[in-house]
């Protein structure tokens, strides 16, 4: 059983709650060890279409666990690379949100960056806090915030250190959309059952041909959905969806086999 984890399951969507209080959640080797876990096990599962990763109504997470870090040498993480754990959540195909409540820092803000979305509460705070402890982000926030927000902002958060508001955040683009404090999770549970209503095999090249558009050319990354998109005529999904469409009903898309 995890420790520092919830996890629930809502139809067809698999919440993973970040669930270390007395740390406003910082991201330690377990906690960061158990949601890659559990990440792995809905990408997994058949009958998961959408997670939703998310933490309390305080943090999100207050970034990577500072006092585990603090004693560590250079030739012990160049060795351990305790960074790289964080990334599982890059190999999972079926689409994450980040829903963020309170505060998203360091690698709080990092980790909700490596999800395919972010949507937030609007408590919450985003920031790259990690030039106040001397150090500079490690876990894609140079990166990651750079390609979202620009760089003049980019430089000012990672500069200054300061936090961003969820208004900031949204006039930025570093989020999608911005909720109430009370309604956050309904409208994450929302969107995410939308999302995994419809076919898991157009979601998961969506999403591959999405993430291609940081990593190509335009030309490579048209040429990429051009094939991704012609794939999909093989699918089954594509028959019912369109079939649904000119007979006038929702579509009824099955798992995949
Ligand atoms: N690591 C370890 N413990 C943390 C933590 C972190 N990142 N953030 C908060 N905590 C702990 C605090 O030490 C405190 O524990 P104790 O009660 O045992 O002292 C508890 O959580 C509550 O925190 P505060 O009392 O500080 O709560 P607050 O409401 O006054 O302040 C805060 C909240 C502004 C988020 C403040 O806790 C803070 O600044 N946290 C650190 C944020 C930070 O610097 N994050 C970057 C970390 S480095 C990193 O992430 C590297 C990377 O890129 C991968």
């Amino acid at each position: 059983m995890p420790e520092m984890i919830l996890v629930e399951t809502h139809g067809a969507v698999g919440v993973i709650r970040l669930n270390r209080p007395a740390a406003l959640n910082a991201l330690c080797d377990l906690l960061v060890g158990e949601i890659g876990s559990q990440l792995v096990d809905f990408n997994a599962n058949p009958d998961i279409g959408c997670i939703i990763l998310t933490g309390s109504e305080k943090a999100f997470a207050a970034g990577a666990d500072i006092k585990e870090m603090q004693s560590r040498t250079y030739p012990a993480v160049l060795h351990d690379d305790f960074i790289a754990k964080w990334e599982t959540v890059l190999r999972v195909k079926k689409p994450v949100i980040a829903a963020v409540a309170g505060f998203a820092l360091g690698g709080g803000c990092e980790l909700a960056m490596m999800c395919d979305m972010i949507i937030c509460a609007d408590t919450a705070k985003f920031g790259q806090p990690e030039i106040n402890l001397g150090v500079m982000p490690g876990a894609g926030g140079t990166q990651r915030f750079t390609r979202a927000v620009g760089k003049s902002k980019a430089m000012d958060m990672c500069l200054t250190g300061r936090m961003m508001d969820a208004a900031e955040a949204e006039r930025s683009n570093l989020v999608s959309r911005v909720f109430p404090a009370g309604t956050m999770m309904e409208e994450a549970l929302k969107i995410a059952a939308k999302i995994a209503s419809q076919s898991q095999t157009a979601s998961l090249l969506t999403k591959k041909s999405i993430n291609a558009a940081f990593e190509t050319t335009l030309t490579q990354g048209i040429a990429t959905e051009r094939a991704l998109f012609l794939s999909l005529f093989g699918t089954a999904d594509q028959k019912e969806g369109m079939a649904a469409f000119v007979e006038k009903r929702t579509p009824s898309f099955a798992k995949p086999a």
